[in-house]
């Protein structure tokens, strides 16, 4: 049973329809959208099958163009039905939107002017500035109980503790440490809204360089969806919260069930294509607005830290890759395997990233092998991040 009212459920199902219509545009819409990048030169080859018979075709390009309008029609559309005018949640609905919509905007000047790595890395964080502006939620964070020995609260008094030690606050900076320290609860202010631009930074690049091979993009991203799906789902069902939900817990879920149903049936729509062997690619358009999509629901849904966890592969291979991302190992325009011509058979190539790293540890694999190893790696960190989740249950308390 799920703590929502008939009229949730209506709208719920309202939603699942406007997602499928969706589906079913997105579908539609891309075979109409291809000749016309094709004509512009918006194409690029697809790398891993070079020197494969019939290999070097040119594959249109930023099909999460397509993928990216049809949900805005689609979330703009539902908010007519959903949404009164007086809804508190409607503010930030539209600047979500907004900065959903800059986003894809960015996303494609990128794929047409190639913008170099440093100022591409800042993008998102120009796009996600109509969301941190008008959000006025909360900027507190809980300090989880296991971390509470490192950091007693601080009362005013003279000094606050680490761990073992008593570290001394001078008199000058008492008055401004004080709200900060003063319980489990720390008000970051604008600290807050840092995090949530250096969030809507993470996971767009993240995505967009845990990349290359056919249906990866897409992929990863229907298996993100799908698992904050299943999270809201589960707190809606009350699982590892306290039952009755707050209202507000309620709403901030049904909110990112309102985004994510659409999203999730775009992507699907955009993967059908963009699957072994790929006749779109889906561009930088699309790794951003499935990045800043994903920021946006975590951010106004309170649950940054577990859309962290479902982002595991995302983050080893950021991790991974640091080394040639900030140039202590050269770092090639394309970071992908070498394909063998003989055998048909991807291998690992030097560079630093998951995909050739799982070439390495599985060995030779064909394309489509190696995509749908590193979605099962995906799907088990899922469970895995809802795993740490029940283990954990109850360490906000
Ligand atoms: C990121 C990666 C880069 C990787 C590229 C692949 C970093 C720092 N950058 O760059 O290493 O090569 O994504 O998307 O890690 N392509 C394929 N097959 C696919 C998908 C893409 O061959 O399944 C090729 C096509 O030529 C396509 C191009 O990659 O035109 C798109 O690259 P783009 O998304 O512009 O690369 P970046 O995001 O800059
Ligand atoms: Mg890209």
């Amino acid at each position: 049973t799920l703590d929502i009212d008939a009229a949730d459920k209506r709208f719920i199902l309202g939603n699942l329809a406007f997602s499928s219509v969706g589906f079913l545009l997105t579908v539609w819409l891309i075979p109409v959208a291809v000749p016309y990048m094709l004509r512009k030169g918006m194409f690029g080859m697809d790398i891993n099958k070079r020197g494969s018979p019939g290999g070097d075709i040119k594959v249109p390009e930023s099909q999460g163009l397509v993928a990216g309008i049809v949900f805005l029609v689609c979330t703009i559309i539902f908010q007519h039905f959903y949404f009164s005018a007086d809804s508190p949640w409607l503010v930030e609905y539209n600047a979500a939107l907004a900065s959903i919509c800059f986003m894809i905007f960015l996303g494609f000047i990128d794929d047409v002017l190639d913008i170099p790595w440093r100022v591409k890395l800042l993008l998102p964080t120009v796009a996600a500035l109509p969301l941190l502006m008008a959000y006025a939620g909360g900027t507190s964070i809980v300090v989880p109980k296991p971390l509470r020995w490192l950091f007693k609260p601080y009362a005013g008094g003279d000094h606050f503790e680490i761990g073992p030690y008593a570290v001394p606050v001078p008199e000058a900076l008492r008055p401004y440490l004080a709200p900060y320290l003063s319980s489990y609860v720390i008000e970051l202010g604008w600290l807050y809204k840092l995090y949530m631009g250096l969030l809507a930074v993470f996971c767009t690049n993240s995505i967009n360089i845990h990349a290359g091979v056919n249906g990866l993009e897409a992929g990863q991203t229907v298996i993100i969806a799908a698992s904050i799906l299943t999270y809201n789902i589960s707190v809606l069902g009350g699982i590892g919260v306290g039952w009755p939900l707050a209202a507000e817990k309620r709403e901030a879920q049904l909110f990112c069930l309102y985004l994510m149903q659409p999203f999730l049936a775009v992507t699907m729509g955009v993967l059908s294509y963009n699957w072994y062997p790929s006749t779109v690619f889906v561009g930088d358009t699309f790794t951003y607005f499935a990045g800043m999509t994903f920021a946006v629901v975590g951010i106004l849904g309170h649950f940054s830290e577990m859309l962290l966890l479902f982002f595991i592969p995302q983050i080893l291979n950021f991790l991974y890759s640091c080394p040639q991302l900030f140039k202590i190992v050269p770092c090639p325009r394309h970071r992908l395997p070498k394909f063998d011509p003989e055998t048909g058979l991807l291998t690992g190539s030097n560079d630093l990233n998951l995909v050739n790293l799982f070439l390495r540890i599985f060995g030779p694999l064909t394309e489509q092998q190696l995509c749908i190893r590193l979605l099962v790696f995906q799907g088990f960190c899922s469970v895995a991040a809802f795993t740490i989740r029940h283990l954990l249950t109850g360490v906000y308390k």
